[in-house]
Formats: structure tokens, sequence, C-alpha cells
């Protein structure tokens, strides 16, 4: 096995609300991302995927709090340090992020470079101006950006270049990991997709050794990512390669956010647009069996209850399902010859 970049193991963390109640939003939690490979994290909106790049970059301020569980990330354990040193020493260097809407974090009243300046100045007050614009050059081409947007205001920016704009900050202090946190979310797929390219372009030539890309649409992640995880109601509920992700999803609930996107992309154009009937359980009383069982076309008697463990079935594949791979994959091919 090579070099794990991160690794969590069994994290959970809660949101407390005004009125004491706990929202559990990442529940027992594993994964583990090695050096130059990707994982995308899918599920519908709210169910703890930016809770969980939260809480895995240590970022820790009411109301969420931290529970069980380890955080290691390039081999330092963070999981016991307090949200200080973690922003001081982890946050930019080890682990960089892109949160939802990045491209309204620029500061308006700024041009782009004096805010290179201030991040890296932050880290290293020892830099000269000259060095912050060669090491920021360097940044913008890898990015495909001119470096006379350095001199720019973000208003002078179309949305493309914003965008291209903050990925090329978020790395610039050549964090181990970046996460991204459906920064494409606004964009059309081709933009999308433009993003995601840059991406792995950043990794591939060693900007950043690892990512994790979170998105509410499975499908986009085909192509992109090394493997998927599927998040539904703060838990896990499907650990694949991304082909077998989206090609031969397993968990009922993977299985229907396979059905409800249509990603114009080689493979997938047959995808029809369906999305999965029913909201998410709410997380302050999660259902007590399966998390997803009201929701579920498969669902048995024995789906409620007791709580269904992720089952492992090799090559690093696992699905939280009571329901054999066999005979789930029966019933998926029984309703695609019924369809056509
Ligand atoms: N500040 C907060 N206080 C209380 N609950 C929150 C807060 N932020 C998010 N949550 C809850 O945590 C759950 C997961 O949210 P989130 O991580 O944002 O999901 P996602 O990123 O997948 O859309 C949701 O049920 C949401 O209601
Ligand atoms: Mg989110």
């Amino acid at each position: 096995m090579s070099n794990a970049i991160l690794e969590v193991r069994e994290l959970t963390t809660k949101y407390i609300t005004r009125f004491r109640e706990d929202i559990y939003a990442v529940d027992h939690v594993s994964l583990r991302v090695e050096e130059g490979k990707s994982l995308g994290i899918a599920g519908e909106s709210g169910c703890g995927k930016s809770t969980l790049a939260l809480s895995l970059m240590g970022y820790y301020f009411p109301p969420l709090y931290y529970t069980s569980g380890e955080i290691i990330i390039d081999g330092r354990n963070i999981s016991g340090m307090n949200s200080d040193d973690v922003r001081k020493s982890i946050l930019g260097n080890e682990i960089a992020y892109i949160p939802q809407a990045a491209m309204n974090a620029l500061n308006p009243t700024q041009k782009v470079i004096r805010f290179i300046e201030d991040v890296i100045e932050a880290h290293d007050p020892s830099v000269t101006k000259k060095e912050v614009y060669n090491l920021a050059k360097g940044f913008f081409e890898a990015v495909g950006l001119p470096a006379d947007v350095l001199q720019k205001y973000p208003v002078e920016l179309s949305g493309g270049m914003k965008q291209r704009t903050v990925i090329a900050i978020s790395v610039i202090l050549s964090p181990q990991i970046l996460i991204a946190d459906e920064p494409s979310s606004a964009l059309d797929v081709t933009s999308q997709k433009m993003v995601i390219k840059m991406l792995r372009n950043l990794m591939d030539k060693g900007y950043i050794k690892a990512m994790i890309f979170i998105t509410h649409e499975l499908p986009l992640l085909y192509n992109v990512t090394d493997d998927i995880m599927v998040m539904y109601a703060g838990q896990i509920v499907e650990k694949a390669s991304a082909r077998e992700a989206v090609f031969d999803p397993l968990h009922p609930y993977s299985k229907g956010l396979m059905g409800s996107i249509i990603v114009p992309e080689e493979g997938l154009r047959d995808v029809k647009l369906t999305a999965i009937p029913g909201v998410p359980p709410n997380l302050k009383k999660p259902p007590s069996g399966c998390r997803f069982a009201e929701r579920c076309k498969y669902v048995r008697p024995e789906c409620k209850g007791t709580s269904v463990p992720l089952r492992d079935v090799g090559n690093g594949r696992a699905y939280r399902c009571i329901i054999p791979e066999t005979e789930l994959r029966e019933m998926y091919a029984r309703e695609a010859r019924k369809n056509v």
C-alpha cells in the first residue's frame, strides 16, 4: 500500500443546536486517500459532505463539535489539536479547502496580488513582494491564467477567471491535499469539467499530492476521481472505484443517484432523469435501522430496527445494505430490462 496523505478513522462529529439537541452530521466515517489519488464524495444536499470536510480539517467552531475518531494527515495525528493550532499549522499548507460559493470569497476592494501577499505573509513574513509575485505567476499559469490577472480587482474578472483565481490561491502554499467542496455546482457541465481537469492537472504537476472532490452529482465524478464514497444521512453507504460506483453501484441510494442526473458523457447518455422520491431523514432523530429504508424501493421488514453495518466486499469496496450483492444486481438488471 502506498503512502496515505489522509487517513480518517471512525470520525464522528456533531452540531449542538441552541436547544441542546445533537445533530450527528458525520457518523463513524473512515476513509483513506493515498498519494497521487483523488477521492470523490457524493450525496444529496444535507447528507453531511461539507460537515465532513470541515471536520476532517479540524475546523471546529460552535455549533460544530468533535466527538470521536482519528484524523491523520501525512503521518500527523491532528484529532486532539485545538482549532487555533490547526488553523496556524494545518490549514493552507497541509490541507487547502475550496468552499462552496468560493467565487465570492475574493475581497472586491483588493487587487488579486494584494490578497495573495496577505496569504503568504501570514505564513512567512520574511518573503518579499517580488518573491510573492513570481510564485503567484507560476501558479496562475498552471491554471491557465495570464499574469496580468494579478493586478486586477475581482470585479474585472469573468466567472470562469474568478474560479481559476480562487483555485490558484487555494493551492499557493503547496498543500498536501486539496478539498474542493462543490466548487462547480453553479456552473454548467462543461465548465464543471474544466474545473475538475484543472484540479487534476495541479495534482499531476505535483502542486498538490492528493485531492477530495465533493459534489451532489455522482455521475460527474466518473473519469474524474479514482475512488468514490457515497454519503447518506451522515454515514458512508458505499465505497468503490469511480467506475464501479457509476456503472455498477450496489447501494440502492447510489443506484438512485445514478438515475437522478444526466451528464452528457460517453457511456452515460442513457441515464434517465428520475429524482429519488422523498427527503433524507432528520439527523436529530435518524431512524434506528437503515437510514435510507423510508425511501428505498427494495425495503424489507428487517431493514428497520437494527443498524446496518458497512459491509466490506473486498478490493476496497464496501456498502451498507442487508441485501446481498448478487441479489441487488439481479434486481437492478430486471429493472433495466423492464425500462427498455
Ligand atoms: N450550523 C449548523 N447547525 C446545525 N446543523 C447544521 C449546521 N450546518 C449543517 N447542519 C446540518 O448538518 C447536516 C449536514 O449538512 P452539510 O454538511 O452542510 O451537508 P451537505 O454538505 O452534504 O449538503 C444537515 O442536516 C444540516 O441541517
Ligand atoms: Mg455542502
